[in-house]
């Protein structure tokens, strides 16, 4: 199978069928879930018959050019964790959502910055994408810095969800970032 995405130490391939343990275990890491559940791993009932599903049947509505996609190191074929680029069920499909969950073991490498870079580069030049946006929690340093590295910057403030008050910081909310294909496109001239 072709691979939907490559960069130079990174490969993004769909998930399959049988990689729920793949998913089981990066999401048993409390640091891992600490500003998504508040630490607590997703139970593996729910991998199996909910999150695992869910992810196949996305690649299916969306035709392959959207989705979450297991990142695999390319020289060790190593299991990294996932990115996901894709647009809200039911929304506009030149809006995609960036966003990225990585083996702690693999936290410090400078993948997610590779690896959301080359999906911008994507979106923006292969699959009609208007913007790209982001959503992450007031205390997730290291998730804003990736996207502020690749250009997205702050737009608006937000509420933290009901699901997740129980999560650390969460009285602080949140930020969504974004980036348009324009400042994308800005960013890439060069600077006199
Ligand atoms: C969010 C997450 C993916 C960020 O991972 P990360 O390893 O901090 O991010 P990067 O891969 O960009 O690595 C950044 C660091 O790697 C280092 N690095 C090493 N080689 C590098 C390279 N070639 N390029 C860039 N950075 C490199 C740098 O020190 C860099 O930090 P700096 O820019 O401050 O100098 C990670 O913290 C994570 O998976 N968290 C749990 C899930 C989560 O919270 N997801 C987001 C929900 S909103």
């Amino acid at each position: 199978m072709d691979p939907y995405l490559q960069t130079d130490r990174v490969t993004l391939r769909p998930f399959g069928a049988d990689d729920a343990d793949l998913l089981v275990e990066l999401d048993s890491d409390p640091a891992v879930m600490r500003y998504l559940s508040g630490g607590e791993p997703t139970p593996p009932q729910v991998v199996h018959e909910l999150v695992l599903p869910s992810l196949l049947t996305g690649y299916e509505r969306w035709g392959g050019r959207f989705g979450v996609f297991a990142a695999y190191e390319t020289a060790t074929d190593a299991f990294l964790g996932w990115f996901l680029l894709r647009p809200e069920r039911g929304g506009p499909l030149d809006e995609a959502e960036l966003g990225y969950r990585l083996r702690q073991a693999d936290w410090g490498r400078g993948y997610a910055t590779e690896v959301s870079e080359a999906l911008l580069r994507k979106a923006f030049t292969e699959l009609d994408v208007r913007v790209v946006w982001g959503e992450t929690m007031a205390l997730n340093r290291p998730s804003q810095h990736v996207m502020e590295k690749v250009g997205m910057t702050v737009v608006r403030e937000l509420e933290t969800p009901e699901d997740m008050l129980a999560v650390e910081g969460a009285e602080l909310g949140g930020y969504r970032y974004e980036i348009t294909r324009e400042q994308w496109e800005q960013r890439r001239v060069p600077q006199p």
